[in-house]
């Protein structure tokens, strides 16, 4: 019997039924198990599409390698289908009312002992990330990179569909400013000289818009050199888009159009609401720009309940232009509040940036609280309820400057949430954030940023303001940008840009950017706003953050075939890696310090 020339595999290892009895099969894939029984061996066969059971005889010379077989053997097999016998059903199985009754086997490949078990959940991150290839045979890693796959399948049809082009944009280019360190590249033929790896193809498509292609998206790889998180790879993948003749209202429908088509295909879900909250709302009510709406528990501003309160923390943040005071209420919990876990909440509020945390506990007996000195219980219950707080619940109040209170906020509001389990996780929310501050100041050091781009259009009320470099302004102007946030993930982020070479060199000036550096790093692009540029405006989604929501995982790397780690570590391949000297001569580079 020759496999594979003579035979090939008529099925995978998760498709057969009860109704194909009788069958005559070729199957091949990995044994999963084998155990010995009566003389007869069982194997369980495994592919990516599923497990099934298959029964050989090692007494019959066509079967005799039965006996050889070992755990992730790779094995091909003939046989017939046959129907597991009475009470012997496997209903965890798809395949379970089956086994196949081997007439022919041969080993493909054999394997060695493997340091990792396939499917085992107690193996560790780090074993299972520098076995990654054996990592991926297990049936969680293939369930998610399938959905991953199918995410990607499904934005190509509804994009393609509306006359979208796909195009690639060189990996090979110059830095493309998105708020992180570039990855840099020697260049062998030019010394001395870099390419930058994009950190996203942001000014090559608008430069596609220039030339008329008025509808591209990309499927792009993305690179930037940034402190990493649970939801961050050094490496990662957008939906990158860019459309011509169009505003923000244009933008956002069509997106939401792709999130419908896709969360029907993937989730079967028919209707999905995109409410729109500006920054500001989405700060004052929540805390942060990227709310998870499932669930309540909004910030509450008691500055005004507050005043002229004679307790100096909260009367000298009330007195600061910046200042406020603010509260979240956890409902009908206060039972359930120790002292412990508040001492835990008050470390969690400080490592946020709070310089401290008051929480009033109102209870049927007693209301208790740290500032209970300087206030009666009647007035400390006229506080609870300024923020929405009755009997039975505990409310937790932060002062200080605005950012910081929102932020301390939003940081307990999603803990608690997550702790008490307030989050309905049977669908997923989305929301547009609009309208974000054009310009971010650094005190540190102290010059303005972007907060989304340099290329992002501001509003039109401050284009006058812009064009006239009145700094007074950039505080308060607010940008044509937003993001795309599903259950406090922000997955998308985009804007309007600026089509007119006089404003993006202004948003230059207002960036710090000088006249000749603007020239060195993107006089190319600013040139080229100048022969006809259309309007236009897109937005790149998080491909890697989408597939984490869709596959219900928190971690980045369930999703990405080979992710490195949060030290942006590949420990599978050891990269990075030193090189030779030889090879770094040729690239006219002298290391100064290296780490072994
Ligand atoms: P932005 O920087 O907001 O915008 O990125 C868009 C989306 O990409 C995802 N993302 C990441 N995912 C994983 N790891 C990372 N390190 C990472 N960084 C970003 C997020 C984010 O919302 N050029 C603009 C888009 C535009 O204006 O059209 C851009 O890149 O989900």
């Amino acid at each position: 019997m020759k496999f594979l020339k003579e035979e090939k595999r008529s099925h995978n290892c998760g498709e057969l039924r009860g109704t194909d009895e009788g069958k005559e099969v070729v199957l091949m894939g990995w044994v999963d198990t084998r155990r010995d029984h009566g003389g007869l061996v069982f194997v369980d066969l495994r592919d990516r599409y599923g497990i099934t059971q298959v029964v050989l005889d090692p007494a019959k010379e066509e079967t005799k390698v039965a006996k050889d077989f070992r755990g992730e053997f790779v094995v091909a097999l003939k046989g017939v289908v046959r129907r597991r016998p009475d009470g012997m059903t496997n209903t965890k199985l798809p395949t379970g009312e089956i086994e196949i009754e081997a007439q022919f086997a041969s080993i493909l490949s054999e394997a060695d002992t493997p340091p990792i078990q396939v499917n085992d959940a107690n193996v560790s991150e780090a074993m299972r990330l520098k076995y990654r290839y054996l990592d991926l045979r297990s049936s969680y890693l293939q369930k998610n990179l399938k959905v991953r796959h199918q995410l990607v399948t499904s934005i190509r049809e509804a994009l393609n569909e509306k006359d979208f082009l796909e195009i690639e944009t060189p990996i090979l280019y110059k830095s493309t400013p998105e708020g992180a360190r570039d990855y840099l590249v020697p260049s062998r033929v030019h010394p001395g000289h870099f390419y930058a790896l994009p950190q996203s193809p942001q000014t090559l498509k608008q430069l596609l818009m220039v030339s008329g292609y008025d509808r591209y998206y990309q499927i792009a790889r993305c690179f930037r050199d940034e402190d990493l998180r649970a939801d961050r790879q050094p490496e990662f993948t957008q939906l990158d888009l860019e459309m011509s003749f169009v505003d923000v209202d244009d933008i956002l429908s069509l997106n939401e159009n792709v999130v419908k088509h896709v969360w029907k295909k993937m989730k079967g879900v028919e209707n999905i609401d995109f409410p729109r909250m500006t920054y500001k709302e989405a700060m004052n009510r929540y805390g942060n720009d990227k709310p998870d709406i499932r669930f309540a528990m909004e910030l509450q501003d008691i500055s005004e309940a507050l005043k002229d309160s004679g307790f100096k923390v909260f009367d000298d943040v009330n007195a600061r232009e910046d200042g406020a005071i603010k509260a979240i209420c956890l409902e009908e919990k206060a039972s359930e509040v120790s002292r412990a876990k508040i001492d835990k909440l008050t470390k969690m509020s400080q490592k946020a940036g709070a310089r401290g945390l008051v929480w009033i506990k109102w209870e049927a007996d007693k209301v208790s609280s740290p500032i209970s000195k300087f206030f009666d219980d009647e007035k400390l219950k006229n506080i609870a309820s300024a923020a929405g707080g009755k009997e039975g619940d505990v409310v937790f109040v932060v002062a200080d400057t605005w950012s910081t209170t929102c932020n301390v906020l939003s940081v307990l509001r999603l803990h608690l949430a997550n702790e008490f389990g307030l989050i309905d996780r049977s669908t997923d929310k989305f929301l547009w954030v609009t309208d974000f501050p054009l310009l971010d100041f650094s005190p540190e050091d102290g010059r303005w940023y972007a907060m989304h781009h340099p290329f992002t259009a501001v509003a039109d009320e401050y284009t006058e303001d812009l064009l006239a470099e009145n700094d007074k302004k950039y505080a308060e102007m607010t940008a044509k940008a937003y993001d795309l946030v599903c259950n406090g993930y922000e997955i998308g982020g985009g804007s309007i840009r600026i089509h007119n070479p006089k404003v993006q060199k202004a948003m230059f000036k207002a960036l710090g950017i000088s006249d000749e550096e603007a020239q060195e790093r993107f006089g190319f692009f600013v040139e080229a706003l100048r022969y006809g540029t259309p309007p236009h405006g897109g937005i790149a989604w998080g491909i890697d953050r989408v597939s984490m929501i869709l596959t219900g995982t928190e971690s980045i790397r369930d999703v990405i075939a080979f992710p490195k780690t949060a030290k942006a570590y590949d420990t599978m391949s050891d990269a990075p890696s030193l090189v030779d000297r030889e090879q770094l001569f040729e690239l006219s580079i002298r290391v100064h310090k290296a780490t072994e």
